[in-house]
């Protein structure tokens, strides 16, 4: 099927934490159409296995292409870590972008003694995903990656500062603390991680260099779009519209911690999509 260049760009993560890309989106291409699917019946998917989480990634994937979109950003680092191939395979002719290759670039561009240290989840890190794409990128790397999964559950609560906060923040990032620890860039390889970015750049101090993938992802994003003539010319005023697949009140009250425009709940349908039909390729 031909793309249009008026179809959104859907854009799904495992709950709300994408939103710190969508918001990078918004501000990089205000004149895109969004369509954001957020699987809060499921999140959280960093504890989970690669198994159940490509399953979650071809399902959402599918959800959001029943809705015609012209391109898919996989707006969470555990969903890129481990299904973004998978998702490449069954939709060859949709351009498709993860966050951790450009995490890894935004990373391998800051740092100056090639020490860089990676959080994320349980799963992210299990996957390897950051050392390999980092070390592809610059072989000299040393990477150090740490799971920080209970930085999810701080960040959903709204809990992204102060004392308490730091006090967590501090003894999960023990391992970058010690004195053999070289870091002089610490990537934030969750969506959600952004959130709590000021109570882990005191933890971290100064000489630290804190990253994260929304900004470079909105870049690749847009470059694609270009490079694949589907950039939207119409001026109409771009819409940003919203599914979940479990509790829209909670996704809208939840979702002020980490997208800067006010969710109209009219704007949040909720979908069923663990029945969903995945082809094996796109027909
Ligand atoms: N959005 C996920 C990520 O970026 C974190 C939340 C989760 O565990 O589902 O890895």
């Amino acid at each position: 099927m031909q793309l249009q260049t008026d179809w959104p760009i859907g854009v799904f993560d495992s709950g709300v934490g994408g939103l710190t890309v969508l918001n990078a989106l918004r501000e990089k291409l205000p004149n895109e159409n969004l369509l954001y699917l957020g699987d809060t019946a499921r999140v959280p998917y960093g504890t989970k296995s690669s198994l159940s989480v490509t399953r979650y990634a071809e399902q959402a994937a599918a959800c959001l292409i029943r809705q015609q979109i012209k391109m898919l950003v996989v707006a969470c680092n555990t969903a890129s870590a481990v299904a973004i191939e998978p998702l490449r395979a069954i939709y060859p002719h949709l351009p498709i972008v993860g966050v951790v290759e450009p995490g890894a670039e935004a990373s391998c561009e800051a740092t100056r003694n090639g020490h860089i240290g990676v959080i994320a989840t349980e799963s992210t890190v299990n996957n390897a995903a950051y050392q390999t794409a980092i070390l592809k990128q610059n072989p000299d790397a040393s990477v150090v990656a740490q799971p920080c999964s209970l930085f999810v559950a701080l960040a959903e609560e709204g809990w992204h500062d102060g004392p308490l906060v730091d006090q967590i923040v501090a003894r999960c990032l023990e391992p970058f603390s010690m004195e053999h620890s070289q870091i002089d860039t610490l990537v934030l390889g969750c969506t959600h991680f952004p959130a709590l970015r000021q109570s882990i750049a005191r933890v971290m101090g100064d000489a630290v260099s804190l990253v994260d993938s929304a900004q470079t992802t909105a870049v690749y994003v847009s470059d694609l779009l270009q490079k694949t003539n589907l950039m939207n010319q119409s001026g109409c005023g771009a819409e940003v519209n919203f599914m979940v697949t479990d509790g829209p009140e909670r996704f809208v009250r939840v979702a002020s911690h980490f997208f800067s425009e006010k969710i109209d709940p009219a704007r949040v349908q909720v979908v069923d999509i663990q029945h969903i039909h995945i082809p094996e390729t796109e027909s």
